[in-house]
């Protein structure tokens, strides 16, 4: 059950997750937010469920959660803004999960576009989903999961080597509601105060795979290359076979 006050003395937002709607049980917190675009629901809500019973990721994925272990939360936007600036928004995310993630001492990693490892293994990912319309994204709805309070026994055995929770790493127990303040608090602090050149260095420096080797799936193509950062929010550079090659989208196998 999600404690309302604990997260309340937490917050200190002027808009994010100001307004918040809580459900015990839903498919998936992104759907619910979309439902709530479409009635005007405000700038910066939250939704927030205890148990997402078909959370979505990325490329049609699966995003599997574990009730009131998980934290899995959804963020709408009415940006208003090119829509280029809809990855910005999405890599600011993942800068705000690892700010907090490193305020608790735990040394949380970036992988192209934006998910967050601990030592290699998967522990968040964001699903970012837009409206565009005459040229500015109307409404953003930004859906995070994260792997909190899962105990080695939760996750697939078929996912062991490749995800993990924050207590599997650092074998600590947090309380939801203090995580999902703090990661507002730092998301809203990073969008007023920082721009597009510093929260791209501060990728940079989280990323879990600067200059190293990577492989890339992109279309129908795989690529291997050195990666050597971000030219802007939504453009990878590689260094493939000597020339510096640049992604516009892909993953990182
Ligand atoms: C990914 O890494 O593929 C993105 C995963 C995003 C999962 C979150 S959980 C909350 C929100 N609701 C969803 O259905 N998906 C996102």
């Amino acid at each position: 059950m999600f404690n309302f006050n604990l997260y309340k003395e937490n917050l200190s937002t002027d808009y994010f997750g100001q307004s918040i709607r809580y459900y015990p049980i839903l498919d998936s917190t992104n759907n619910k937010a979309w439902d709530l675009v479409s009635e005007n629901t405000d700038n910066g809500a939250i939704i927030i469920t205890d148990n997402q019973t078909k959370g979505r990721g990325r490329q049609s994925n699966k995003w599997i959660s574990i009730q009131e272990r998980s934290l899995t939360f959804s963020i709408i936007l009415y940006p208003n803004a090119v829509p280029n600036q809809i990855n910005l928004y999405s890599l600011i995310a993942g800068l705000a999960i690892t700010d907090c993630l490193i305020e608790n001492n735990i040394q949380a990693q970036l992988k192209w576009p934006n998910d967050i490892l601990i030592n290699g293994k998967k522990v968040g990912g964001i699903l970012c989903e837009s409206k565009v319309s005459g040229g500015v994204i109307k409404s953003m709805v930004i859906g995070i999961g994260l792997n909190v309070n899962e105990k080695i026994t939760d996750i697939p055995l078929e996912l062991c080597n490749k995800a993990t929770s924050l207590q599997i790493e650092s074998g600590k127990q947090y309380q939801l509601e203090t995580l999902l303040a703090n990661i507002l608090n730092r998301f809203e602090q990073r969008i007023n105060t920082r721009d597009t050149n510093s929260q791209l260095l501060d990728w940079e420096e989280r990323c879990a795979h600067l200059n190293k080797k990577v492989t890339f799936h992109t279309g129908n193509e795989i690529v291997t290359g050195i990666f050597k950062g971000l030219r802007s929010t939504d453009q990878a550079i590689l260094i493939v076979n000597n020339k510096e090659v640049v992604f516009e989208s892909g993953e990182i196998i």
